[in-house]
């Protein structure tokens, strides 16, 4: 059979989670706002603008659109600059072999990221190649959990939503593709991602009989 398989890709294909907290720490602190590495995970899968809108509540702070925009594009110069450094060494384990895997058996792949430098990072990683197509925090009008970016991902892949199966790390991404009728397959701990069809805590624990068993079914 054909499915069609769409994964995020922070925290999921690579970690730049550390890389999005030093930038908003950075930011934070230039405002005064204490951050944390718990706060940081609350904003895993959440949009820039979301972000920011978080960091300011939880400062107690306001700023002018003028303001907040100049801090928006101050972070993502400065989380720009850590991204220049990476390259394939920064893929998570075993994901280039589940890629490989999908390929070799003719199911079509899709990015389903929130991130506007979603194609950058996936150029320094070296894994452009391997999707047939790529939606990012570019082509949506609607953040996570809104299950806008998948829909997208399964009408380019021609694939029907309840045949796509979407990899993802946040509490948001498993909720919007619960929402799209896919099926969710949540990569991280069972606790914050109970809400998951399946969950792993990383790809290593992926056998190639369980992706087979996706594709059948
Ligand atoms: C992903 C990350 C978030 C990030 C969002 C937007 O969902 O998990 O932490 O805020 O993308 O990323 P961007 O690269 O556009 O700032
Ligand atoms: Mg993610």
């Amino acid at each position: 059979k054909t499915k069609g398989f769409i994964f995020d890709l922070d925290g999921v294909i690579v970690d730049t989670a550390k890389y999005h907290f030093l930038a908003w720490k950075k930011l934070a602190n230039d405002l005064g706002i204490d951050f944390t590495e718990e706060e940081n995970e609350q904003l895993k899968g959440v949009s820039r603008v979301k972000s920011l809108e978080k960091i300011l509540a939880w400062g107690n702070k306001t700023l002018s659109e003028k303001d907040f925009n100049a801090q928006m594009a101050k972070k993502n110069e400065d989380y720009l600059s850590h991204i220049a450094k990476m390259d394939e060494s920064e893929i998570l384990p075993d994901v280039p072999k589940v890629l490989n895997f999908l390929s070799e058996n003719n199911q079509p792949i899709s990015l389903g990221s929130a991130s506007k430098n979603a194609r950058t990072i996936l150029e320094r990683v070296n894994l452009k190649e391997q999707f047939n197509a790529i939606v990012d925090g570019n082509d949506v009008t609607k953040a996570k959990p809104d299950p806008e970016v998948f829909l997208i991902a399964a009408k380019l892949l021609n694939v029907a939503p309840e045949n796509c199966i979407v990899f993802e790390d946040s509490v948001a991404g498993v909720e919007a593709a619960n929402v799209a009728n896919m099926i969710s397959i949540g990569i991280g701990s069972k606790d914050v991602l109970g809400h998951a069809k399946y969950v792993f805590n990383n790809f290593t624990e992926i056998s190639e009989e369980f992706i087979e068993k996706l594709i059948n079914e």
